[in-house]
């Protein structure tokens, strides 16, 4: 699907979509322009199985305080409400379902353009392809619901200077596709991974790893921590070489110093 569906379509089209999904069949909820999809589903008191899809999302959120860029009408905005459930299981399953999401459509859409694109995932739930990031997911637990806010570089041709080099969409991959299409193929693999058990989530995750090797800071109880990552369990937490020698970090109150990646910054180009 190059061709791009006007946004007046877009309700139909996901109607038609849902129904497309076993039952229990989720009810595709569009919105034409938001402040962020995460807070548009709060207003509406999203219950599970409940997707707010953005045409456009002018003030998205990140993970740790951090903003997601306008999309304008270039960008995925979604968010897909869930039952509770452990934040990490979540954190793995939803980079697992949008990672292989974006590697299907690059082996169906990039015409060997691209060949050495490699579909990644930095723990927790960052989806980069050669260091630079083109998914992002943000999790956020009310209190008996998730909210999975899911946001996709698709047709961005060019970024601005403080993004250029940590952001890259499917476009300058190659790849010409309407944003519907992204959407369609990750509900696809969403709803399978959510259904995977924790070790097979964890298989899949592990052959995407670009962290193990990698030298950072980590952010641990009100410290800033330096080392090497020597091993991830992602439900679990990571194995760390330090000056001090090897620690281990849990998942639940660890995360990663933004920009600290060191070797990142070196294959940029
Ligand atoms: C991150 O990389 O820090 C997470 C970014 C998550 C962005 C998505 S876009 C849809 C949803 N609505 C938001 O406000 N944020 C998420």
């Amino acid at each position: 699907m190059n061709q791009a569906v006007p946004f007046e379509r877009w309700a139909s089209e996901f109607t038609a979509l849902a129904s497309k999904f076993p039952p229990p069949q989720p009810r595709i909820i569009v919105v034409k322009e938001v402040d962020s999809t995460q807070d548009e589903a709060r207003r509406r008191n999203a219950s599970p199985g409940d997707i707010i899809i953005a045409w456009r999302q002018t003030n998205g959120r990140g993970r740790l305080g951090r903003t997601w860029a306008d999309t304008g009408e270039d960008g995925v905005a979604m968010t897909m409400v869930l039952p509770r459930d452990r934040p990490e299981r979540l954190a793995i399953a939803s980079a697992v379902g949008v990672a292989a999401a974006i590697d299907a459509i690059l082996k169906t859409h990039a015409n060997g353009t691209h060949p050495g694109a490699r579909v990644g995932i930095k723990w927790p739930n960052d989806v980069v392809i050669n260091g630079r990031k083109i998914a992002g997911i943000l999790i956020e637990q009310l209190d008996d619901r998730a909210l999975i806010g899911i946001g996709i570089n698709v047709n961005h041709q060019s970024w601005p200077p403080e993004l250029s080099d940590r952001a890259i969409s499917l476009a300058q991959l190659g790849v010409a596709i309407d944003r519907l299409a992204v959407m369609d193929m990750i509900l696809q693999t969403m709803i399978c991974t959510l259904r995977d058990y924790d070790d097979q989530l964890v298989r899949a995750f592990m052959e995407r790893d670009v962290l193990v090797g990698e030298t950072m800071q980590f952010l641990h109880n009100g410290s800033t921590i330096e080392g090497t990552v020597l091993r991830i369990d992602p439900m679990l937490g990571l194995a760390v070489r330090t000056s001090a020698g090897e620690i281990w970090l849990p998942a639940a109150t660890t995360s990663i110093v933004p920009d600290s990646v060191k070797s990142f910054a070196r294959s940029l180009h």
